[in-house]
């Protein structure tokens, strides 16, 4: 008789795990009624900015990250482009980017007409591998976008110091990492600039959003005209100043926003508690193991919990196999660290640059370029054969969740022979 669910045999969870997400109650409706009823559904409305809705996130957001400035914004893809033009990243400069993680990292690059260039990541903690970093910087290199993927910081004291020798603006995608802490200071303004993204997914959210934070009044003032057409603050209010679109976020954004905040810290709490039970559990189960917690990661506020895969020590059954098996018990693990390399995406394999191949092919830049033959070898490895994450809604419920979902592990672990008839190895 099969034991394991894939063969037919009892699943090993039979209940769902974690809330439902977004988490929202009275206190949300009561923060959208004020703004229906105010009838100042735009920040500009007020008087005092800083009074609206979304003036009064910014303050409250750039104090919970540890920044000088935020600037609240459209969302996380418009919040790099914003803060790579605040930045002075322009047609002709090279932006380095991990392999791994959302390909708007990357995008937003080319959006403001630089050039993308992959770089491989550490196959620990999944984020950009500083000496790989160092090593593909050019004359041409600008800036770098690091993502601390899944929300576990970059190696914030090596980055730092390449970005120092060599000028460049450095900006911490931070979609991944609300809370996150680097020896006790919140990511997003240790660099030049952090953006976020507040999309429904998003552990703090208010359906799309994103904003921008920094301790750097310069680049704050930069941000805030191209976020806003090009305005600049304190001259008339139809004199323009730069090409610059409307990222303006609305009243209803920041109303949602503000509700959400105020539940943020105790569900970062709620979670660090769990996925420490689950760190322990998985330290018992041959084959699987967390992140090697750096004693400088002082606060790992995740999006999803990046996690290892070892085939070696799990009876050599692939990876791919033991998802299949462990999805069948009913356990929510996905493959981690947000995916394939993105250079792999038929935008870039494809080199779909449109008519004229800007950026890549902009006189201002020179320099041959072929995506297709761009290969980040430990990144490709990780994405195959390592990457395992689960999503930060399941870890909202109580540690019997933890639980459940260890049991899956585990029961897969003892019937890998049924595992292996089943996949005919
Ligand atoms: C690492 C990363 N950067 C940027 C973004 C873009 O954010 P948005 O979807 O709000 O545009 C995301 C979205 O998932 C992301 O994961």
């Amino acid at each position: 008789m099969a034991k394991l669910a894939i063969n037919g045999g009892p699943k090993a969870i039979t209940k769902s795990i974690g809330p439902d997400w977004p988490i929202r109650d009275d206190s949300d409706l009561q923060q959208l009624k004020e703004v229906l009823e105010s009838g100042n559904w735009w920040r500009g409305g007020f008087e005092d900015p800083k009074q609206s809705k979304v003036g009064r996130f910014e303050e409250a957001f750039a104090k919970y990250q540890h920044a000088k400035h935020c600037l609240a914004v459209t969302n996380g893809t418009t919040a790099l482009e914003c803060g790579m033009k605040a930045a002075g990243v322009e047609a002709g400069d090279e932006v380095l980017v991990p392999a791994l993680t959302f390909v708007a990292s990357a995008t937003a690059i080319a959006l403001v007409n630089a050039v993308p260039v992959f770089v491989d990541v550490d196959p620990e903690t999944y984020d950009i591998d500083p000496a790989a970093m160092e090593a593909a910087i050019t004359d041409k290199t600008r800036a770098a976008v690091i993502v601390h993927n899944g929300g576990y910081p970059c190696d914030m004291d090596r980055i730092l110091a390449i970005a120092k020798k060599h000028n460049l603006a450095l900006i911490e995608d931070c979609a991944h990492a609300h809370g996150s802490e680097w020896k006790g200071r919140r990511v997003g303004a240790i660099g030049s600039l952090g953006t976020f993204s507040f999309q429904m997914g998003k552990t703090l959210t208010c359906g799309e959003g994103g904003a921008i934070v920094t301790d750097n009044d310069d680049l704050a003032e930069k941000a805030f005209s191209f976020h806003h057409i090009g305005r600049v603050p304190g001259r008339p209010f139809y004199e323009f100043h730069r090409v610059a679109s409307n990222l303006r976020m609305t009243e209803w954004q920041g109303a949602i926003l503000l509700s959400q905040l105020a539940r943020l810290d105790a569900q970062l709490d709620l979670r660090e508690a769990n996925a420490k039970h689950l760190a322990a559990g998985l330290k018992k189960i041959p084959g699987v193991a967390s992140i090697a917690r750096d004693p400088r990661v002082t606060r790992w506020g995740f999006y999803y919990w990046n996690f290892h895969y070892r085939q070696d020590e799990f009876e050599g059954i692939p990876r791919d196999v033991f998802l299949k098996a462990v999805n069948a018990e009913g356990a929510p693990i996905g493959v981690g660290a947000h995916g394939q390399p993105i250079y792999q995406n038929p935008l870039f394999r494809s080199m779909n640059f449109g008519r004229t191949g800007c950026p890549v092919k902009c006189p201002l830049y020179g320099k041959p370029v072929d995506y297709a033959k761009t290969c980040c070898p430990t990144a490709e490895r990780l994405h195959q054969t390592q990457a395992l994450s689960i999503g930060h809604r399941y870890f909202l419920g109580g540690m019997e969740d933890m639980d459940l979902i260890l049991s899956a592990i585990r029961k897969v672990r003892e019937n890998c022979d049924e595992l292996r008839r089943h996949c005919g190895q």
